[in-house]
């Protein structure tokens, strides 16, 4: 096991009435102005508007609305929210949504208070933002599990990349599977994949050959599979689907790290696609994964057996992929980017070469190789 240092800070509240249950001593401990940031509508048209406002106003706070935070959120759609924030003094961030909202709170969060670009800041000099308005996030929408952490992803539409930076850790999460039931199941299905992604691109980094954090994986990865299947049998099941939530939040909240070193290389080229397209991330990645694996399984042989008799039932590396990729099939997902209706003009040579490439795989790929995949994606 290599070394590590294991914190968290995100007190996980879970289960049905969890946010009318807990938001109130939540805002009992924080200041009178509350900003309520949310996405398109849907949490208006499903009633959760509603539910939120009426105990925001019990509370006593005045409420501050920022809304149309967009799926994939833009680096202008952060100024825009941060610039609200510091006019209308904002005490605490309500986000409300799935990852896009999310994320965007997180870096609103820092950027209010930084004197400069956080862009700037994070990617030419290297640094990080220490001071935070608070917030907390009601999850609306599974699968990301960036209510768990303080990564955010940001699309920078001047700079054509969609990337990380570091923001707010909120300071609650509450995960109630009722406000997740109207998710669209095209939404439900894509975000538990991504789930499956964030499992199998830590279970992919490097790492002792046998380490709990694998063998948690392992389980977790099955967990997946089998409750993204009962789910599309039964779309209304709500016991499957809080097992999906609940997965979707371990994925992401460091265990499963623990000891490894990551490259989430389909990750890095999924999101310079959608720097490029706008693509649903689910839907990229599904695509990407088993072309990325045909292309890297013979550098880790025995790991990807492992993952193939472990989560698949299955006797080699490559029946392992095969595996994967039916069940992608399986489940609705599309296999190639013309099923996501992606132009077969887009610049895949830009993408290839803007993506973040870092060591932490069997492995490291170069913008070629990666030019070849997206190619194959097609
Ligand atoms: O905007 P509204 O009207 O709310 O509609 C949303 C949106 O259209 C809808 N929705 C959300 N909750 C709903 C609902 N519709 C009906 N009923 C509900 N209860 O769902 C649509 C998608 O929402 P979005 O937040 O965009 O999806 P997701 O949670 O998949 O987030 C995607 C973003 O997260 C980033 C992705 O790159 C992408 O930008 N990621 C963030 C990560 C992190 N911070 O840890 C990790 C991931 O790997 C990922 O990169
Ligand atoms: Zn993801």
């Amino acid at each position: 096991m290599n070394a590590f240092t294991y914190q968290y800070p995100v007190t996980v509240y879970f289960g049905e009435g969890t946010a009318a249950k807990n938001l109130p001593s939540e805002l009992a401990k924080v200041g009178g102005t509350v900003m309520l940031a949310y996405g398109g509508g849907s949490i208006k048209k499903y009633g959760i508007y509603d539910e939120l406002i009426e105990i925001l106003k019990i509370a006593g706070k005045e409420i501050v609305e920022f809304s149309g935070i967009m799926s994939n959120p833009t680096y202008a759609k952060v100024q825009e929210g941060a610039a609200l924030a510091r006019e209308k003094h904002v005490d605490f961030i309500l986000a409300v949504g799935g990852g896009s909202v999310i994320d965007c709170c997180k870096i609103i969060s820092a950027q209010a208070l930084l004197d400069e670009d956080i862009w700037e800041l994070e990617y030419a000099k290297h640094g990080a933002p220490t001071a935070f308005i608070p917030m907390g996030a009601i999850v609306t929408a599974f699968g990301t599990g960036a209510e768990m952490n303080n990564g955010a992803v940001i699309t920078n539409e001047d700079k054509m990349q969609k990337a990380a930076l570091w923001g707010a850790f909120a300071s609650f999460a509450a995960l109630d599977p009722v406000y997740t039931m109207t998710m669209p199941m095209k939404q439900v299905i894509s975000g538990s994949f991504d789930t499956l992604s964030h499992c199998m691109e830590t279970y992919f980094g490097m790492g002792g050959a046998n380490n709990l954090s694998d063998e948690i994986n392992e389980t977790i990865m099955k967990s997946v599979i089998r409750h993204i299947r009962e789910t599309v049998k039964d779309p209304a099941d709500k016991y499957a689907r809080s097992e999906l939530i609940w997965a979707s939040a371990m994925a992401e909240n460091g265990i499963l790290k623990i000891g490894k070193v990551t490259d989430f290389q389909c990750h890095m080229i999924e999101h310079q696609l959608g720097a490029y397209t706008d693509c649903n991330h689910g839907q990229g990645l599904a695509v990407i994964h088993p072309v990325l694996y045909r292309h890297i399984y013979k550098s880790a042989p025995e790991r990807f057996a492992r993952f193939a008799k472990n989560v698949w039932g299955k006797n080699t590396a490559e029946e392992g992929v095969d595996a994967l990729a039916d069940f992608i099939k399986e489940i609705g997902l599309p296999t190639t980017f013309s099923e996501m209706n992606i132009p077969t003009d887009t610049d895949f040579r830009a993408i290839a070469q803007s993506t973040v490439i870092t060591p932490g795989c069997c492995k490291r790929l170069t913008a070629d190789e990666i030019y070849e995949i997206l190619t194959e994606c097609q």
